[in-house]
């Protein structure tokens, strides 16, 4: 079953988020999901261990360099999607998941020093996958995003990886107070109260938008995987 890596050798890049609403978005449609915190900070184990974690979520918790690739591949045989939430450097256990990802997930905000490191994990997924000699499919997902304009150093950047021939996900992470309010009172976007916290409606649509593009891409890369085969 697909495994899907988030990585970035940036701290703060948007990982934990993402990978919480995704695998909130992919529960919520009846999808069983594993959700490997191998970050030793604990930030998604922290929010699965909030009330509101759906039921459909399988936390594995204190993942380490050791630990990993077993996670993995025991999770492999019980969940639809496997989701890993790595610590924001390169080390041993990101450069294990990343080997073992079906896609990986890199994040990046507005600026040069996030569009910077998303190129030096780039790297690092091209030497996992030339040292495995197999193809380590990749995207980078563009996250806290402003709803209303594309300033200029965010169309620069994504010209930039464009020109590179870097994938780039259509839907993007627009910068939320949803998506902040989740980490601190547990649950998903569609549990939070709209008396307390704005946009709701919008953050929804979002996590929908970036579930469907990744279910589409996973198909996508089995489809191309399956025609190599034959
Ligand atoms: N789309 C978003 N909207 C609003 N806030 C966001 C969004 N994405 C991330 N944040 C906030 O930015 C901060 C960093 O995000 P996050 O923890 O997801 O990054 P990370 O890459 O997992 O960081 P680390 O490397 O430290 O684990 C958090 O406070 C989070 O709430
Ligand atoms: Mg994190």
């Amino acid at each position: 079953m697909p495994i899907i890596v988030f990585a970035s050798s940036k701290g703060g890049a948007g990982k934990t988020t993402a990978a919480i609403i995704l695998a909130s978005e992919l529960a919520r449609h009846n999808t069983n999901v594993t959700l490997i915190d191998a970050d030793p900070n604990q930030h998604s184990a922290k929010w699965a261990q909030k009330d509101g974690c759906p039921m459909n979520i399988k936390l594995i918790e204190k993942s380490t360099e050791e630990t990993i690739i077993d996670d993995i591949d025991s999770a492999q045989e019980k969940t639809a999607f496997v989701l890993v939430d790595l610590e924001g450097t390169a080390s041993m256990a990101v450069a294990s998941a990343i080997s073992r990802a079906d896609l990986v997930i890199t994040l990046c905000q507005g600026s040069q020093d996030d569009a910077d490191e998303a190129a030096k994990t780039i790297k690092l997924v091209n030497r996992q996958a030339k040292v495995l000699n197999r193809l380590i499919p990749f995207a980078v997902l563009m996250t806290r995003t402003n709803p209303a304009i594309t300033p200029r150093t965010l169309k620069h950047i994504m010209k930039e990886f464009r020109d590179a021939g870097i994938d780039i996900f259509e839907a993007s992470l627009i910068d939320r107070e949803a998506f902040r309010a989740i980490r601190s009172f547990g649950g998903t976007v569609n549990d939070l109260d709209p008396k307390q916290v704005s946009g709701i409606d919008k953050a929804i649509a979002n996590a929908h938008a970036l579930a469907i593009e990744v279910i589409e891409r996973i198909k996508g890369i089995k489809r191309k995987r399956d025609q190599n085969h034959d």
